[in-house]
């Protein structure tokens, strides 16, 4: 109900007036987001990779409603690319980045073409910088779209990583089909206001659907990238990685910047791959709402600092 509320909110312009202009409101967007500027970006990268993280940038925007912006977000992360590899991060995959398809053009007319183009640039400069993109998902209505421009990339960029979220009904069955050689799955719970006609509404049933996909995963051929901070799901993924007998190293946990931060270096510390999902930039908003709405306890800190002087 709490999270509904404050995925709702999320959506109102007036409250994203309130919150983006209100004194205390960067005290909050500090904790979860790198900075502004692709220089935050790639200082926030260099700090992680130096403690022993993978990173993945994600440059902050959604829902693009006109082309010209479409274009100037695939440039941004043609600019990040660049950035990031002549930092000497890009190497190996150490840092990739993370793209949703409606800062891209998704949602335009004619907008599957425009986002796989766009896409198709910044998979281009990641390979040439010898690392990769991954495809987050979005709300359930860009399912399909997004695994299918995800397949179009996977042609001449195989690593493109896929995201699956465990609420939907049909994800398990996605799971058999992305589990192939190679695949690159990151396997989330998913974040967004979904019906009860595609989406499990409780949580439990949304961690028992998580442990299912998980578990097909694990025994497929792909690479299972682990996204979640759930304490308890950390450790079934430990224990299905020793049954199906994976070494650290052919699956990853990820997590996101700002939360559980001594847990990711404590896994990091035990020889686990973990990689840190790093947002940046300044449309924050969508993104920080939906952080909220997973944990009650973040909506106290961002209440008392909406109200402080910041
Ligand atoms: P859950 O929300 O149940 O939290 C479990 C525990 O983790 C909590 O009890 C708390 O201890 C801690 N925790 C969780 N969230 C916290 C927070 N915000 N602040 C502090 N502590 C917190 N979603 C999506 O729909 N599409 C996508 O592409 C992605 N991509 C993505 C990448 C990565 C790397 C991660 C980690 C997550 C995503 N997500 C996502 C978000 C995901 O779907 C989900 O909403 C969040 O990860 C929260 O779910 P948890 O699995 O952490 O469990």
């Amino acid at each position: 109900m709490f999270r509904e509320i404050l995925l709702r909110a999320s959506e109102s312009e007036l409250v994203q007036h309130v919150v983006q202009t209100a004194p205390g409101s960067r005290t909050v967007v500090r904790r979860f987001v790198a900075g502004a500027g692709v220089e935050d970006a790639v200082r926030a990268a260099t700090d992680l990779e130096g403690a022993g993280l993978r990173v993945t940038l994600d440059h902050l925007g959604e829902d693009t409603t006109d082309p010209a912006r479409a274009r100037a977000v695939r440039d941004a992360y043609l600019d990040l690319i660049a950035r990031l590899s002549a930092a000497g991060l890009t190497g190996g995959g150490q840092a990739e980045a993370s793209l949703k398809l409606s800062a891209v053009g998704q949602a335009l007319p004619d907008g599957e073409k425009i986002a796989l183009d766009h896409a198709r640039e910044i998979c281009s400069a990641a390979h040439a910088a010898g690392t990769t993109v991954t495809l987050d998902m979005e709300d359930h209505t860009t399912t399909d779209s997004t695994l299918a421009v995800l397949q179009e990339l996977r042609v001449d960029f195989p690593t493109t990583g896929a995201v699956v979220q465990a609420y939907l009904h049909r994800t398990e069955g996605d799971c058999h089909d992305l589990a192939t050689a190679g695949s690159r799955v990151r396997l989330c719970k998913g974040a967004y206001a979904e019906p009860a006609s595609v989406a499990h509404q409780g949580a439990h049933e949304v961690d028992l659907s998580y442990v299912r996909c998980l578990k097909v995963l694990m025994a497929g051929q792909g690479y299972p990238m682990i996204a979640t901070h759930d304490p308890r799901l950390v450790a079934i993924a430990g224990s299905l990685a020793g049954q199906y007998g994976r070494a650290a190293g052919s699956y990853e946990y990820q997590m996101l910047y700002g939360v559980r931060p001594e847990e990711q270096r404590r896994l990091a510390a035990r020889g686990e791959t973990m990689r840190v999902y790093v947002p940046y930039g300044t449309q924050w908003y969508g993104y920080l709402t939906r952080r909220l709405a997973e944990r009650p306890a973040n909506t106290g800190f961002f209440l008392r600092a909406l109200v402080s002087r910041g």
